[in-house]
């Protein structure tokens, strides 16, 4: 209803625009950016371990492009520099799972704010009414993160916190935070 699909999948799109930034669908040719982006400095810290093969990354991205139920962003500017990554995945139901977010140093503040909010504006697009995801428990930063945007904790092991979020928490978020993606997403 409301315009959204009844039954939401997540489907790769080749570039979806927002405000100062844009999400393109992953290609073979980032296999390096993505290698250095995970594993060097601190922000692997809190991710799954990435291996620095780069024919493996190469060969992961291959597979993904001709799977489904996943999407994979690079993060970039308007001039096409890549500033990071976001991934949809995990679909359960009508909820989707997102992470393999990373936004390199040096990249404009509101990139991270902004890369979110297309995601969700995607997803609610897609159909989907909930988002699931887990974080390290030390990544105190990301927490508090989604926790400002509403995503509710549900349960918690020794390393990970996992949350929710819903549709209606998601919607007052994107009004809340409207003048960082005042135009929504175009999707190409
Ligand atoms: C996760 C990651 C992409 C988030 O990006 P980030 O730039 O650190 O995100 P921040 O929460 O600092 O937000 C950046 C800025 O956006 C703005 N912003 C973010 N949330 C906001 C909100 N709710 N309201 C207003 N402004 C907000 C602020 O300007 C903020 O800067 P400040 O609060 O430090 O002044 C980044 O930290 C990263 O690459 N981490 C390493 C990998 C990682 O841990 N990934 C997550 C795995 S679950």
């Amino acid at each position: 209803m409301n315009g959204y699909p009844l039954h939401p999948a997540i489907v790769q799109e080749n570039k979806i625009i927002g405000n100062n930034i844009s999400l393109r669908n992953v290609s073979t040719e980032d296999a390096e950016f993505i290698i250095s982006l995970r594993t060097e400095g601190q922000k692997g810290r809190f991710i799954s371990a990435t291996s620095s093969d780069i024919s493996a990354q190469i060969k992961w991205i291959d597979s993904y492009l001709t799977g489904s139920g996943q999407a994979y962003f690079i993060i970039e500017d308007k001039f096409s520099n890549k500033l990071g990554t976001i991934r949809m995945y995990d679909q359960n139901e009508d909820s989707f799972c997102w992470g393999s977010w990373v936004i390199k140093d040096g990249a404009p503040p509101q990139t991270a704010i902004e890369s979110a909010m297309m995601l969700y504006t995607y997803a609610l697009k897609l159909g989907f009414n909930r988002a699931h995801f887990d974080v390290r428990k030390e990544n105190l930063s990301v927490r508090r993160f989604h926790e400002r945007f509403g995503a509710i904790m549900i349960k918690e092991n020794d390393l990970d916190v996992f949350y929710e979020i819903t549709k209606t928490s998601i919607l007052n978020s994107m009004k809340k935070y409207h003048r960082f993606l005042p135009n929504g997403i175009r999707v190409e």
